[in-house]
């Protein structure tokens, strides 16, 4: 499966897994940090659990 066939994380933005990586690799901490590294809005919220999840992977224990 190649990136391209991926989900999308935000569907209403259209962002990728490799989209949000990027932010947080560029020095976004938080949620509004991401949306605005990215240039786009918080529609629906309903990825922002998702999105967090990659802000601050849990270790598992
Ligand atoms: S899925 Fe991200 S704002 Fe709707």
């Amino acid at each position: 499966m190649s990136p391209a066939d991926l989900p999308d994380i935000c569907t209403c933005n259209g962002m990728r897994e490799e989209d949000i990586k990027r932010a947080i690799a560029a020095g976004a901490q938080d949620l509004d940090a991401v949306f605005a590294y990215l240039k786009q809005d918080i529609f629906c919220s309903q990825c922002l659990v998702d999105i967090d999840s990659y802000l601050f992977p849990t270790t598992g224990d």
